[in-house]
């Protein structure tokens, strides 16, 4: 199995650009469920879930045709409306084909994700709305079997804020019968990203980014073309990883509207930040400050950036207290860190990291996507030699991660 073998001790420096939105591609390609009509993507991430979502569409019968840095999607005829365990488990993002089966082809088969490393994840709220909008889901062996004759709108005011739920949601009211409301509904980027797309497929969407949104259904959706929004994560990882190794870098490509929050703490912890409409420019020219976060739905925190921070937080002059909101057990990586030499002690759903001067390379394991990056940007400041096992993880959200680290000057390769 691949491992990444890093050698730190050497500040980032030079350009890289930023690939599109893993978050805003999954359920952008799913929404090519709702129109026989073509779906055009560009700007799409070359990433292992991108092609884990293909595979899951084309079992369904739809055709997937890969162009450099796009796809076409073509669901002419849905044969097969089933997501099956085996993908579901790899990526709980294909729960994302939910919504959109049902509105088109009035019933859908999708395994329920069970736990993953960072803890429960329920899909209670995507199953209460649905059922408010006339769907009838029974759970059988394990799989969510929904059926609905035409899905009517309704007003749905969800219990807690869920991204992937107000998609699912929205994509179902796109084709239903009349006004959907959703209320305490997600703010991501990622939201708006997708309305944009199925507002381009003819359907009628207000309020996306906040935290009501008036969807009024239409009989039926056309093809369109969209350009994937620019991945704010992977954007203050690099940002986050200068930070941490008092590096110099610009990213091109970027959406920095997107990510205020980490730009802000970024400042906090003394970085020096420029940005010239899609270009962000970080200059760290000493030792990080500490600075403590406390995860959140858009526009907070995002808690997909916590692990990165914990890592500048390790390095920094003082102690940070990092809190975690959203997934009860969204920490492993500090236990990784420690043995890098990390000075981390965990009370409850809060990390309090007192920086040391330097952390020392070892062999850690990755636990998932964000964690193993937040153990890449440990690596990177930790003197000597690090080694991250596990890092298909990285490869699920992170599009030529060696290969982008490398330019920036990082001693960094993959090794079996
Ligand atoms: C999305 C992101 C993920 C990010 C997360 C939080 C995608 C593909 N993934 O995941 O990278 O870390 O948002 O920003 O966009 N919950 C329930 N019931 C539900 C749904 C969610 O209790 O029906 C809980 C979850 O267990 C979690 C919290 O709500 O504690 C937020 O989860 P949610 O926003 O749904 O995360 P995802 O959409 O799965």
């Amino acid at each position: 199995m691949d491992k990444l073998r890093i050698t730190g001790g050497r500040p980032l420096e030079g350009e890289v650009r930023v690939s599109g939105a893993k978050n805003a591609a999954l359920p952008i390609m799913c929404a090519a469920l709702l129109t026989e009509r073509p779906l055009a993507l560009a700007n799409l991430p070359q990433l292992r879930d991108v092609s884990t979502m293909g595979k899951l569409l084309g079992q369904m019968g739809v055709g997937v045709e890969r162009r450099d840095g796009g796809m076409t999607l073509q669901a002419s005829e849905i044969r097969e409306p089933t997501a099956t365990y085996e993908l579901v488990k790899t990526m709980r993002a294909s729960v994302l084909v939910l919504g959109p089966l049902l509105a088109r082809c009035g019933q859908a088969k999708v395994s329920l994700p069970g736990g993953c490393a960072i803890g429960a994840r329920p899909v209670d709220q995507h199953v209460k709305g649905l059922e408010a909008m006339g769907a009838t889901i029974a759970i059988e062996h394990g799989y969510m079997h929904a059926t609905a004759s035409r899905l009517r709108g309704a007003r749905i005011v969800m219990d807690l804020v869920t991204v992937t739920g107000t998609e699912n949601l929205m994509m179902a009211a796109v084709l239903a019968e009349g006004e959907t409301v959703l209320e305490n509904a997600a703010r991501e980027p990622e939201v708006v990203d997708l309305a944009r797309c199925l507002t381009a497929m003819g359907a009628s969407i207000e309020g996306a980014g906040s935290d009501k949104i008036r969807i009024r259904g239409v009989r039926s959706l056309g093809g369109a073309e969209h350009r994937v929004m620019p991945d704010r994560i992977e954007t203050g990882t690099y940002l986050a990883a200068a930070a941490a190794t008092g590096g110099s870098i610009r990213l091109t490509g970027a959406a920095p509207e997107s990510l205020e929050a980490t730009l802000e703490k970024l400042r906090e912890a003394g970085a020096r930040i420029e940005i010239n409409q899609s270009t962000i420019s970080l200059e760290m020219s000493h030792r990080p400050d500490a600075v403590g976060v406390r995860t959140a739905p858009y526009p907070g925190f995002a808690t997909d950036m916590q692990a990165q921070f914990m890592a500048l937080a390790t390095v920094a002059r003082g102690t940070a207290l990092i809190t975690e909101t959203i997934f009860e057990n969204r920490f492993m990586h500090a236990l990784e860190m420690q043995r890098l030499g990390a000075d981390i002690k965990l009370e409850g759903n809060t990390a309090v990291v007192k920086g040391v001067e330097r952390l020392q390379g070892a062999k850690v394991m990755a636990t998932d996507l964000r964690a193993s990056a937040g153990l890449v940007i440990a690596g990177l400041v930790a003197e000597g030699e690090t080694v991250i096992d596990r890092i298909y993880h990285l490869d699920r959200g992170y599009e030529a991660l060696e290969k982008k680290l490398g330019a920036l000057g990082a001693r960094i390769e993959r090794v079996s």
